[in-house]
């Protein structure tokens, strides 16, 4: 039986597209391990280190003495007095009235956008904006309109044609790109919001510990978290742990409760998780020095790469270079393994046509030192240019 998959399988290996899972097991500083040999891990979004902190992991062995699992979703048994607890300090940190926990970030985005959108409603979502956003609005059934990455003149043409004719709106960010690894201009989106009357809705996945006096994010510590109306977050980045969330306000999370159908119709996250992520949200407060390195390592690869000609893109801890061609960001990819450096290739559908890349992911872990032989084999790879460096 020709089911289409063979042909389909085929057209992608072609393209260069196809995905496959790589095992690696992750080893503190920034490394990991796969087929007996040590590499620098530039693939993980564990961007300070606290996947490893032995007090996450103390918390969450305290918990385990007692049960694994939570038994139940969080509306019959499964919501303990941790997921409150750590609800609380959600919404602490994000400068909201409330917060509400998900099974992860994928579940936080898709299950936000369809409880609220429906039918007669448009979503205006940036176009770079996370498959989990898209996915979100596809499951909503409302309309989907996506504007030119950060081009708010773009925007607020879409929203002057197409608001009046539909029931709610809402605009939909992510305050740090994940494969640009550059930043939204969250003011004028709020200012749009406001002149639109629209939902704003910001995904902070990449933001969260990284930016901020606190790693509170972009919004809170750029004072607008009154005018985002849904700031959702991740602890399974610079947080180190596991399981999505959104801060809202106390009536949000009611409906949410409610009519979310990701967090109504799944279990509720094993205590043990909830343990660990409240003591991120504890580390991560006082990260300062963590924070700051990393900031400064992205900076110091950024400009080195430059400096050799490369096009680099972003102003975060993601560092993105571009390669162009599926191929092209293939071979680099291959290449920098060879040399002890783990970097995957980013390719279509993830990134536009045109623009595969190799995402360079910058950890707190990471030393100068090792990007600067990162910088050498980058260029070597790419010609040959600094050989004898
Ligand atoms: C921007 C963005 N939003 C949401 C998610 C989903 O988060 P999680 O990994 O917790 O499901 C990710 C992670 O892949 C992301 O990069």
């Amino acid at each position: 039986m020709d089911n289409g998959i063979t042909p389909h399988m085929a057209e992608r290996k072609a393209k260069g597209l196809l995905r496959e899972l790589a095992v690696v097991e992750r080893l503190p500083g920034g490394k990991l391990m796969s087929g007996g040999r040590e590499f620098f891990d530039l693939s993980s979004n564990d961007y300070l280190g606290l996947s490893f902190h032995p007090a996450l992991k103390e918390a969450a062995f305290g918990k385990i003495s007692r049960a694994f699992g939570s038994g139940a979703s969080r509306l019959m048994t499964g919501t303990s007095g941790c997921h409150a607890d750590l609800e609380s300090a959600v919404a602490s940190l994000k400068g909201k009235e409330a917060a509400l926990i998900f099974n992860s970030g994928y579940q936080a985005n898709v299950g936000v956008i369809s409880a609220l959108m429906g039918k007669y409603d448009a979503v205006f979502a940036d176009r770079l904006s996370h498959a989990s956003i898209i996915d979100g609005v596809k499951l909503s059934g409302a309309r989907l309109f996506r504007f030119r990455h950060n081009d708010t003149e773009h925007l607020s043409g879409m929203l002057r044609a197409k608001r009046p004719g539909v029931r709610r709106a809402m605009i939909v960010t992510e305050s740090v790109f994940s494969m640009d690894g550059d930043v939204a201009p969250l003011e004028e989106l709020t200012g749009l919001k406001k002149e639109h009357d629209a939902f704003l809705m910001v995904d902070e996945a990449h933001a969260t510990g990284v930016f901020g006096p606190e790693g509170e994010g972009r919004v809170h510590s750029e004072g607008l978290a009154d005018n985002v109306d849904i700031l959702m977050g991740t602890f399974s980045k610079a947080l180190g742990s596991f399981g999505g969330y959104v801060a809202v306000s106390g009536e949000m999370k009611e409906y949410l409760i409610n009519f979310s159908r990701s967090f109504i119709y799944s279990t509720a996250l094993p205590p043990a998780v909830i343990a660990a992520n409240l003591k991120a949200i504890e580390l991560v407060k006082n990260s300062h020095g963590r924070r700051s390195k990393l900031l400064s390592l992205a900076g110091y690869l950024r400009q080195g790469l430059k400096s050799l000609g490369f096009e680099v893109l972003g102003e975060s801890q993601i560092v993105p270079v571009l390669a162009g061609t599926n191929e092209a960001a293939m071979k680099m990819s291959r290449d920098l393994r060879e040399k002890g450096f783990w970097a995957a290739p980013v390719r279509p559908p993830t990134v536009p046509e045109g623009e595969a890349r190799i995402r360079l992911s910058i950890s707190s872990e990471h030393t100068e030192n090792m990007l600067s032989e990162l910088i050498k084999a980058i260029a070597y790879c790419a010609g040959g240019r600094l050989k004898n460096a």
